[in-house]
C-alpha cells in the first residue's frame, strides 16, 4: 500500500513508486505489446518532463509547466503499474484518489513561507523510495539465491543508490526540521567534523566497491543503510537554517541521482526512472549553482562555513550606525511621499513573506496605479528564503508579471525613480556588498535603492538580516525608516492615501 500511495506523490517519489512496483512485480519477459506500449509511454513522459521544466523558466508559464510534468509522471506510473500487471485499474484509481487527497491537503494547508520545508520533505520521500527499491530488489535476488548473478556495475549502483538515498532521506528530514523551527536553525559545528564526515563517505564508498566485488555480503547493505543515515545527519546539521534552501536544492539533486541509479538496477531497466532522475539531478545542480552565484558564495562555503543566525530578526545590527542618526516616517507621511512621486520602485524581501504583506501590497499598488503613479517591483534572485520566493508571493496576488523586474533591469530604473520602498528586505539592498571587503556579503550584486531620490525602508527595527551584518543604508541621508510590521504599515499607508 505504501508504494501505491507513493505512486501518486509528485516528483522523484512518484517515479520511484513506479520502480518499486516494477521491482515488486513478477519478472521475466513481457509480450512485445507491453514493451512497445511502455517505450512509447516513457518517451511521451520524458518529452512532457522536458517541456514542463522549460515552462518553469518563467512565472507566467510555471504553473502549467508543473502540471505538464506531473501528467508525464502520471503516464509513466500508470503504464508501468498496468502493463506489468502490478495492479488493476480499480487499485490504480483508488491510489490516485488517496495520493491526490494527501497532495491537496499538503498544498492547501502549507503557508507560502512553509514551502521550502515541504519541498524538503518531498525530496526525502524520493530518497527513502530509492533505498526501498534497491533493497527490495536485493532481497528478491537473495530469496531466489541469485545474489551471485549481480554484476559488478549493478553491485556498485546498488551501493550508491543506498548511500545517496539514505543521505537524501535523513538529510531532508533534518533540513525540513530546521526550516520549520523543530530543530535549532543555527549551524551546529563540532571538533573533527570534516575528517569524520570524510571518513563516513570513504566507508560508504568502500562498501559500494565491496558490493561490486562480492554482492553476497548482505551485511554491507545493512552497513550502508546505517552509515548513510548517520551521514545525512552529520552533513546537514552544520548548515545554518537560512542556508538550508541551498542544501535542499542539493538534496533535490541527490534524490534525482538516486532515482536514476535505481532505474539501472531493476531487472528490466526503467527508462522513465533514468530520464526523470537525470533531469531532477541536473536541474537541482543548476539551481544550487545559480543560488550560490547570486549569494556570491561557493558551495563549499555554504556547506561547511556554518554561516547564518537562528532567524533574520536577531539583534546583530541593532547598534548598526554607531552614533549616526536614523530618520523615520509614519504611515501618513509615507502616504504623502508616495503621492508626490511619479515613479516608485518596491523592493520586497524576507520580511514581506513573514508578514504575509503581499495582499496589502497589491491594494496599495492598485491605489497608486489609479493615481497614475508608475510602480515597479525589483526582484533580487535571493530575496526571501527560496528561489522565486518573491515572484510566487506577488504572482499569488495578481501583480502583473511585466511589473516584476530582475536585478539588472531594476537597477537601470532606479536612477530615475522618485522613491524606492524597501519592504522587509535587508541584505539584498545593503551597499556594503559593493565596497566592504570584510563583509560576508561582499561581492553579492545588490539592488541599488540608494540611487533613488528617496529611499524608505519598512521593517520592525534596525536588526540585521540573514547574513547578520549591519546595513549602512538605514543611516544614509536620503533614507527614511518606516518602523513596523510590513503588513500593518502598508495597510495603514494605503488607508492614508485613501483618506
Ligand atoms: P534578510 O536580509 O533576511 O532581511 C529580512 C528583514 O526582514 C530582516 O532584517 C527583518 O528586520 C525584516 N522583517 C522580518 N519580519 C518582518 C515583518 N513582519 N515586517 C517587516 N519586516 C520584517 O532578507 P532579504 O533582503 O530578502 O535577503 C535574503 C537573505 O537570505 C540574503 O542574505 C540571501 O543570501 C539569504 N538566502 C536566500 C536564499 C534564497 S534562495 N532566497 C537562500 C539562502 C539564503 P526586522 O527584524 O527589523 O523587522
Amino acid at each position: 500500500m505504501f508504494s501505491y500511495l507513493l505512486a501518486t506523490l509528485p516528483g522523484d517519489a512518484g517515479a520511484m513508486a513506479s520502480g518499486l512496483a516494477e521491482a515488486a512485480s513478477s519478472h521475466g519477459h513481457y509480450p512485445a505489446w507491453v514493451t512497445y506500449t511502455q517505450d512509447i509511454a516513457y518517451l511521451v513522459a520524458a518529452l512532457l518532463f522536458a517541456y514542463g521544466i522549460k515552462r518553469l523558466g518563467s512565472p507566467r508559464t510555471a504553473r502549467s509547466g508543473n502540471g505538464i510534468a506531473a501528467i508525464g509522471m502520471l503516464i509513466a506510473i500508470v503504464v508501468t503499474l498496468y502493463t506489468q500487471e502490478v495492479m488493476s485499474f480499480t487499485w490504480i484509481i483508488a491510489a490516485m484518489v488517496i495520493g491526490s487527497a494527501i497532495g491537496a491537503t499538503f498544498s492547501i494547508r502549507v503557508q507560502m513561507t512553509g514551502m521550502p520545508q515541504m519541498v524538503g520533505l518531498f525530496n526525502g520521500f524520493g530518497g527513502i523510495a530509492s533505498i526501498l527499491v534497491v533493497t527490495s530488489e536485493y532481497m528478491r535476488l537473495a530469496k531466489a539465491d541469485l545474489l551471485t548473478t549481480i554484476t559488478p556495475d549493478q553491485g556498485l549502483t546498488m551501493g550508491l543508490g543506498i548511500l545517496i538515498g539514505g543521505v537524501t532521506f535523513i538529510g531532508s528530514l533534518i533540513a525540513a526540521g530546521k526550516l520549520q523551527g523543530i530543530l535549532p536553525g543555527r549551524p551546529m559545528m563540532w571538533p573533527m567534523q570534516l575528517p569524520l564526515n570524510v571518513l563516513g563517505v570513504a566507508l560508504c564508498l568502500a562498501g559500494c566497491v565491496t558490493l561490486a566485488i562480492n554482492p553476497a555480503l548482505w551485511w554491507v547493505v545493512v552497513g550502508l543503510w546505517v552509515i548513510s543515515f548517520i551521514l545525512g545527519i552529520t552533513l546537514l546539521v552544520p548548515i545554518g537554517g537560512a542556508d538550508m534552501p541551498v542544501g535542499i536544492c542539493l538534496l533535490n539533486s541527490y534524490s534525482g541521482l538516486a532515482a536514476a541509479m535505481t532505474g539501472f538496477i531493476l531487472p528490466e531497466p526503467n527508462k522513465a526512472l533514468m530520464v526523470s532522475g537525470a533531469l531532477v539531478g541536473a536541474s537541482g545542480l543548476i539551481l544550487t549553482y545559480i543560488m550560490c552565484k547570486a549569494m556570491n558564495r561557493s558551495l563549499a562555503n555554504v556547506l561547511f562555513a556554518g554561516v547564518g543566525t537562528d532567524d533574520s530578526t536577531g539583534t546583530a545590527g541593532r547598534d548598526a550606525g554607531g552614533d549616526k542618526t536614523v530618520r523615520s516616517v509614519d504611515p501618513e507621511e509615507m502616504a504623502m511621499i508616495l503621492e508626490d512621486s511619479a515613479k516608485v520602485v518596491i523592493v520586497p524581501g524576507y520580511g514581506m513573506a513573514v508578514a504575509q504583506a503581499q495582499y496589502a501590497v497589491r491594494d496599495m499598488f492598485n491605489k497608486l496605479e489609479g493615481k497614475e503613479i508608475e510602480v515597479l517591483f525589483g526582484i533580487h534572485p535571493v530575496a526571501g528564503r527560496m528561489p522565486g520566493h518573491m515572484n510566487v508571493l506577488l504572482a499569488e496576488v495578481d501583480i502583473p508579471y511585466d511589473k516584476l523586474l530582475d536585478l539588472d533591469q531594476i537597477n537601470a530604473e532606479l536612477e530615475t525613480a522618485d522613491l524606492a520602498l524597501v519592504l522587509g528586505a535587508n541584505d539584498v539592498v545593503n551597499p556594503a556588498a559593493r565596497h566592504d571587503k570584510g563583509s560576508p556579503i561582499y561581492g553579492m550584486p545588490i539592488i541599488d535603492v540608494d540611487k533613488a531620490r528617496t529611499c524608505v525602508v519598512c521593517k520592525r527595527s534596525l536588526a540585521a538580516g540573514y547574513a547578520g551584518v549591519q546595513n549602512e543604508l538605514f543611516f544614509m541621508d536620503n533614507t527614511l525608516m518606516l518602523f513596523g510590521d510590513a503588513k500593518k504599515m502598508i495597510t495603514e499607508v494605503t488607508a492614508a492615501i485613501e483618506s
